[in-house]
């Protein structure tokens, strides 16, 4: 099969491939989805400032992330209902990551359970955490320990469900129900309602349904997205507690929140606003990258989603102090195009852009990548968006670097 070349033809083909309200599910943001926007002007905003003259003809991307080697800075983030978008898309997805030697984080709103992902899929296997109950998460939790995952990440900025308004006009809802226009949706795509239906039809919330303690309340909370919104800093604290292993909080904007998920006993941060799925007009991560980089100069891996479509994006990213990115989309596209061989072709297509944008930048290695290799797009871009100036934002970045060379020189 011939795959589309970017991250961008692969959403076009995934668009035609999927009926209207699953594309709308994965595609769309919050509100007025003027994060979406945000999320992706962060990035065009930011240009490269070339090195010249460095050789750079034999070059390594690969990186150490909470003490493992790992191909890229790149991991596959948690998605719930991946087995809307392609039949077993979770098994599907999990593979292409290992096939790309690197991570795949499990969503607990994923359709096959947890036990049979570490059996079915291998490689290197996150288990993301969303608090619905006390009980079921603690559950989840032990099951993840015994499964044998050794990274949770605990995602703490769904409080509530975001307001999204394409699932709302869609009548996407769970369970998915077949409405007379969706049933026309469904025959008007043949090739994924048969695949579907072969399947076992629709998905089932597979950790959630195998789960002991889950009760109907649990179930019903997570069928209609309905998160404990009272987990706060302490009941962050016993789960650390609970937990043996590597822990990762997901969903992180502000400096403060940083340092005290680290000074708590965190691994790590992701900085996330899902994908503007959430808070419509919460900030765009990239944005405050720096400051949380400096807030946590300590230690703690530091990651970061939203946004990202290309290798470019990622270069981006390291520059201002990320150790690794999490795909969303870009991956879910690739899987709705071409199951496992789809996601697969979308991690090697954003690879190769790294590597080339490595090779321009004059960086043979990833950690050559520095914020002076980074300037705002021009002064009236910046003041528009941010309020900030071209001198102020250089100088921010150039105070920045300082602090990454000092931790980076070997
Ligand atoms: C998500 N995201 C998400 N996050 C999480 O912690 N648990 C989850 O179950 C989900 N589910 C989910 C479903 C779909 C369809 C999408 C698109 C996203 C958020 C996800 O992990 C990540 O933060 C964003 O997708 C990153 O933004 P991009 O790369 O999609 O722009």
């Amino acid at each position: 099969m011939r795959f589309p070349i970017n991250v961008d033809a692969f959403r076009t083909l995934a668009r035609r491939r999927l009926p209207r309200r699953i594309f709308d599910y994965v595609d769309g943001g919050a509100e007025d989805e003027r994060g979406l926007r945000r999320n992706r002007a962060a990035f065009e905003r930011l240009a490269f400032l070339p090195q010249r003259l460095v050789d750079v003809s034999r070059r390594n991307q690969s990186t150490t992330l909470l003490g493992q080697t790992i191909a890229a800075p790149l991991l596959i983030g948690p998605t719930g209902m991946n087995g809307l978008v392609w039949p077993n898309g979770d098994i599907a997805l999990a593979r292409a990551a290992r096939r790309a030697g690197i991570p795949f984080v499990m969503s607990t709103a994923s359709n096959v359970s947890l036990e049979r992902l570490a059996g079915e899929a291998g490689g290197e296997l996150w288990y993301q955490l969303y608090v619905l109950h006390r009980d079921l998460a603690d559950s989840l939790v032990d099951r993840a320990a015994s499964a044998g995952y050794r990274t949770l990440v605990a995602t703490v900025d769904v409080t509530l469900n975001g307001k999204r308004e394409r699932d709302l006009r869609n009548g996407f809802a769970l369970p998915l129900r077949f409405t007379p226009q969706a049933c026309l949706d469904a025959l008007a795509h043949p090739r994924w309602t048969y695949a579907l239906l072969r399947s076992g039809g629709v998905p089932t919330l597979a950790n959630i349904e195998s789960s002991n303690g889950a009760g109907i309340e649990a179930r019903a909370a997570l069928l209609s997205r309905q998160m404990d919104a009272s987990f706060a800093w302490e009941d962050l604290s016993r789960l650390r507690d609970r937990w043996p292993h590597r822990l990762i909080v997901k969903g992180i904007l502000r400096p403060d929140d940083a340092l005290r998920c680290i000074e708590l006993g965190a691994d790590g941060v992701i900085v996330s606003n899902h994908g503007a799925r959430q808070l419509d007009d919460a900030v765009a991560p990239l944005d405050v990258l720096p400051e949380i980089k400096a807030a946590c100069a300590s230690g703690g891996a530091l990651m970061l989603d939203s946004g990202i479509r290309r290798g470019s994006d990622v270069v981006k990213a390291v520059a201002l102090g990320a150790d690794a990115v999490l795909l969303g989309r870009a991956t879910l596209y690739g899987l709705a195009v071409g199951g496992e061989a789809g996601a697969f072709r979308v991690l090697e297509i954003v690879q190769d852009e790294i590597d080339r944008t490595l090779a321009m930048l004059g960086c043979a290695y990833l950690s050559d990548v520095r914020a002076h290799h980074l300037r705002p797009v021009s002064s009236g871009y910046g003041a528009l968006f941010g309020g900030f100036t071209h001198g102020d934002q250089a100088e921010r970045y150039e105070h920045h670097d300082r602090g990454c060379q000092e931790e980076r020189t070997p």
